[in-house]
């Protein structure tokens, strides 16, 4: 079941996090329209700031091999409250995908902790068609 297959993908780049400063390891997989899969996890940074999101790395691995539009991410992460992507990331998806976009948030284990889209986590998004003249 792809479903499996994107959270399976999510759990393994999980455990490949660098994340000295916070502990906090973090794993996103996302499934393209054409049904190809991309994962990325959080790499931190001695110069804090610089640290990088799992949804970036995995966004940047997508349009590395070619892809342009995101059907589905999940997020995976320690603990039993929702790692929801953050502002920055919601702004990085949606230039990837529209307010349909699914977005499932998982545990340690793979079990869904939140299932919702983008629309919900970033209403009103300023996208590229926003740029149309
Ligand atoms: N982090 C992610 O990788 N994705 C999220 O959705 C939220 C937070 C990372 C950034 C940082 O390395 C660590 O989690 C703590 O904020």
């Amino acid at each position: 079941m792809p479903q499996n297959s994107l959270i399976d993908a999510a759990l393994a780049a999980r455990a490949m996090a660098h994340a000295p400063y916070s502990r906090f390891t973090v794993g996103a997989a996302l499934r393209t329209t054409d049904g190809t899969i991309h994962a990325g996890c959080n790499v931190e940074n001695a110069a804090y700031p610089e640290g990088t999101c799992a949804e970036a790395g995995a966004i940047a691995a997508m349009a590395l091999a070619g892809g342009r539009r995101i059907a589905e991410l999940v997020v995976a992460s320690g603990g039993n409250t929702p790692c929801t992507p953050c502002g920055g990331c919601r702004q990085k998806l949606r230039e990837f995908g529209g307010p349909e976009m699914v977005i499932r948030i998982v545990d340690a284990a793979g079990q869904t902790l939140l299932r919702t889209n983008l629309a919900e986590l970033l209403p009103h998004s300023f996208g590229p068609d926003n740029l149309a003249r």
